[in-house]
C-alpha cells in the first residue's frame, strides 16, 4: 500500500490531497478570492496567501483521508510552470516534509497533472490517447504513450484558451475569471448571431491574440453606435466568442487524431469545465468515433489529486527528486 500526499500551489489556489494506491482518499482546495478586485492574480498575493493556507489545507486532506502525516510514503508537489514565488511556498513545504519524515520527494509537472487526472476516474483511456488541455495558463495537444511518456504535438503561440475567455469577458466589462461567466451568458445566446475569425495557423498550434483583437474592435464598434450595445447584446455576444474559441480547439484536435491515428481522447485544465466545450466535444466523438474522457470537474480546475495521480505513478517508477530540487515557472515537459 502507497500513500501520496501531494500540494499544489502553481498559481491561486493552495491545494493538498491524499491517494492511496492511485485512488483519491482526499482532494482539499483553498481558492484565493482576494485577486478578483484587481482582475487577475496578483503574484506576491498570491504567495502570502498559500502562506497562509498551506497548513490548514494540508491538515485537512490528511484528516479528510484518515491518515497521519507519519503514514505517508512520499510527498510530491507540482515544481513547474507557475507563478515562481506561489510554487516556492509548495516546494518548501513539500521538502521539509521528506525531510523530517526521511520519505521520498517526488516533483510533478502541473502539466502533465492536468493531462494524468484523466487516469483518476473508473472509466479512464487506454494508451496512446490524445489529451487538450486547455488552462488559464496553456493550451497544449498532448500525445500520451503511458503514463510517464507524453510528448506536446501542437500548443498556443500565444494566449492560452482560459485567457481568450477570460481577456474577452474583461473586455466586456466582466469580473475576472470571466471564463465560467461566458459560460453562464452564452447559455441563453445565439452561437451564430455574431462572426468571429477563426485564425489560420499550420499545424496543430494555435493562436488567440487574433481573436482578442477582433473582439477589441467589435466592441468598440458597438458601443460606438450603442452606448449600451454590450448589456443588450450580452447573452449572444457571449455566445458567439464561446463559439469560435471552442471551434478553434475541437478543429486542432480533430486535426492530430487525424493524424496521430489516435481514438482515445481527452480533455482536461480548467477550461475543459467550459459547457459549449463539453458539448461541442461529445458531439464530435460520437461523429469521428472516438472514445471521449472527461475528467469528473474538481479534478479539471487546478487540483491537487491530479499531482497526487501523478507522483503516485513517479512513485512506482522510483523517479524521486534530490532535497535541493527547486521549483522552476517555466520548464518543457519531460
Ligand atoms: O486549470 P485552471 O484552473 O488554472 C490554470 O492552471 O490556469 O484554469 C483556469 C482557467 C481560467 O482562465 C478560467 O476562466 C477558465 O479556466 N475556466 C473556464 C470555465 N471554468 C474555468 N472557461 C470557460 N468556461 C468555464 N466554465
Ligand atoms: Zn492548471
Amino acid at each position: 500500500m502507497t500513500l501520496i500526499l501531494a500540494i499544489e500551489s502553481s498559481c491561486d489556489e493552495t491545494a493538498a490531497a491524499v491517494c492511496r494506491d492511485g485512488k483519491i482518499l482526499s482532494n482539499i482546495i483553498a481558492t484565493q478570492s482576494i485577486h478578483e478586485q484587481y482582475g487577475g492574480v496578483v503574484p506576491e498575493l498570491a504567495s502570502r496567501a498559500h502562506l497562509q493556507n498551506i497548513v490548514p489545507v494540508v491538515d485537512s486532506a490528511l484528516r479528510t483521508a484518515g491518515v497521519l502525516l507519519e503514514d505517508i510514503d512520499a510527498f510530491a508537489f507540482t515544481q513547474a510552470p507557475g507563478l515562481i514565488g506561489a510554487l516556492l511556498v509548495g516546494a518548501q513545504f513539500a521538502k521539509s516534509l521528506s525531510l523530517a519524515f526521511d520519505k521520498p520527494l517526488i516533483t510533478v509537472h502541473h502539466m502533465q497533472a492536468h493531462v494524468l487526472a484523466n487516469l483518476i476516474a473508473e472509466k479512464k483511456p487506454s494508451f496512446p490517447f490524445l489529451c487538450l488541455t486547455v488552462s488559464g495558463g496553456h493550451t497544449q495537444i498532448v500525445l500520451c504513450q503511458s503514463p510517464l511518456q507524453m510528448k506536446v504535438i501542437g500548443e498556443t503561440l500565444d494566449d492560452a484558451a482560459g485567457e481568450a475567455f477570460d481577456k474577452s469577458a474583461k473586455l466586456m466589462g466582466l469580473p475576472y475569471p470571466g471564463g465560467p461567466l461566458i459560460d453562464k451568458y452564452a447559455k441563453d445566446g445565439d452561437p451564430f448571431k455574431f462572426k468571429f475569425p477563426e485564425p489560420q495557423i499550420p499545424g496543430l498550434n494555435f493562436s488567440f491574440s487574433g481573436l482578442k483583437t477582433s473582439i477589441l474592435y467589435f466592441l468598440q464598434q458597438g458601443t460606438a453606435k450603442n452606448p449600451n450595445f454590450i448589456e443588450e447584446n450580452r447573452d449572444d455576444i457571449c455566445a458567439s466568442v464561446q463559439h469560435r474559441i471552442v471551434t478553434i480547439l475541437l478543429n486542432k484536435l480533430k486535426k492530430a487524431a487525424e493524424e496521430t491515428g489516435v481514438n482515445n481522447i481527452c480533455i482536461a485544465g480548467g477550461v475543459s469545465a467550459n459547457s459549449g466545450l463539453r458539448e461541442g466535444f461529445a458531439e464530435l466523438g460520437k461523429q469521428l468515433l472516438w472514445k471521449t474522457f472527461i475528467p469528473p470537474f474538481e479534478y479539471c480546475t487546478d487540483n491537487a489529486a491530479m499531482i497526487a495521480i501523478t507522483g503516485y505513478y513517479k512513485y512506482l517508477n522510483k523517479d524521486f527528486a534530490d532535497l535541493s530540487v527547486s521549483p522552476s515557472a517555466r520548464a518543457v515537459m519531460k
